[in-house]
């Protein structure tokens, strides 16, 4: 088992992350008579409540589970409801501890549940997608959809465990899976190249969900997050370089509307994206344009705008972006691979000419 700990003084908590780790009931920091609220979605629950549940009753906690439907368009505040009403009808207290058992939808809104229900109870992350396990169970966002704007209702609350059991990626559409390793890359991108050089060595172990490059990987992802949080919990600095190609990839999500592409292949091509206006700008050589490409490619991801969006559809969803500021667009962009910054008010031609490159002619 691997442990990785978010340095936030007093709420500081680890990060474990193994094969099997669902079902050792020596994991959950839960006493006998303790009150848990496990939420997830019928998908998930289908293949790991039984097995949570009972490992938790076997350390002598009182286990109950609301579902919330399987999706994007659930990540509401009537799903949320649905949890706050379980709870209290259940005359929950305080003292209960709610688990979030599922991808990053479920993540945020049993995370916003937690943050909310009687002003904050505990909370448990149990990640069981690629993506949830590298980014959004670690850093204490969450949130629900407003039919305005996606996560604009929330509250930043650390959870007190994440908990990553790698085997759960085995019961994961693979398609899911390679959205996972598109946030995987970004982090060697932004942050780290020497595990982008690692990346390029055991990509296809990653894809083929080979346990011990597996574990490496979602470690070491958790490790830049959990250093980058630690410096900025709140998103005044460093903790923007998360959002690699997610100026450029929130466009291509909201234009072909939410589900048509998913969210890591979105920011696939948004990263191909931002590496080219680096690249235009004078930072990254086209040979590193070319091997992230090459990188993405072999996690069979999308390196090119889809054939239904032009190049000039993307400025206007841009300008909406919560990173602008003044009306300038402020986009994360690469010094090399391995360093992002924040780039405040490029050229417009320049961000179209990239948008360019990365539309297929034919
Ligand atoms: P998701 O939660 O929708 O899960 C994807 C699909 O996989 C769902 O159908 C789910 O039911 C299913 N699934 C989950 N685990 C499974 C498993 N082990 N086996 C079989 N099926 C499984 O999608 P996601 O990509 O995990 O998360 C996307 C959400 O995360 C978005 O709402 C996004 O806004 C949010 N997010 C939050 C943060 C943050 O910091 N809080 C960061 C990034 C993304
Ligand atoms: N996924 C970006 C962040 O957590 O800040």
């Amino acid at each position: 088992m691997l442990c990785v700990n978010v340095e936030l003084q007093e709420r500081r908590y680890p990060i474990l992350i193994g094969s099997g780790l669902l079902q050792e009931e020596k994991n959950y920091p839960i006493n006998k008579g303790e009150r848990v609220m496990i939420v997830s979605n019928p998908t998930i629950a289908q293949f790991y409540l039984d097995t949570l549940t009972t490992t938790l009753e076997k350390r002598g906690a009182v286990v109950e589970s609301v579902l919330i439907p399987d999706g994007e368009k659930y990540k509401t505040l009537e799903s949320l409801n649905l949890i706050f009403t379980a709870l209290l009808k259940g005359n929950h207290g305080r003292d209960t501890t709610i688990i979030a058992l599922g991808g990053g939808v479920i993540g945020d809104v049993a995370g916003f549940a937690a943050a909310s229900y009687q002003r904050g109870v505990r909370l448990i992350q149990i990640p069981t997608t690629l993506l949830s396990q590298v980014d959004s169970s670690v850093g204490g966002k969450t949130a629900v959809n407003h039919e305005l704007g996606k996560n604009m209702i929330g509250a930043f609350y650390q959870p007190s465990l994440v908990l990553i059991d790698t085997l759960t990626l085995n019961t994961l559409p693979k398609r899911e899976v390679n959205a996972g390793l598109a946030e995987v890359i970004k982090y060697g991108a932004i942050l780290d190249y020497e595990f982008f050089v690692w990346l390029e060595k055991h990509i296809d172990d990653l894809v083929a969900l080979k346990q011990d490059a597996l574990q490496y990987c979602i470690a070491r992802c958790c490790q830049i997050k959990a250093d980058v949080v630690a410096r900025d919990e709140r998103e005044k600095g460093d903790r923007a370089l998360l959002n690699l190609g997610h100026t450029f990839g929130h466009a291509i999500e909201t234009h072909l509307g939410y589900g048509n592409w998913l969210h890591g292949e979105a920011i696939s091509t948004g990263m191909m994206m931002a590496a080219a206006l680096s690249e235009a700008l004078g930072h990254l050589s086209i040979s590193d344009v070319s091997r992230l490409e090459k990188l993405l490619a072999r996690a069979n991801l999308p390196t090119v705008s889809p054939d239904t969006m032009q190049p000039e559809d993307y400025l206007p969803h841009m300008m909406r972006d919560k990173k602008v500021l003044a009306g300038k667009l402020r986009l994360v962009l690469l010094k090399s691979l391995g360093q992002a910054y924040v780039a405040t008010d490029t050229d417009h031609r320049l961000v179209l000419n990239a948008i360019r490159r990365c539309t297929q002619t034919d």
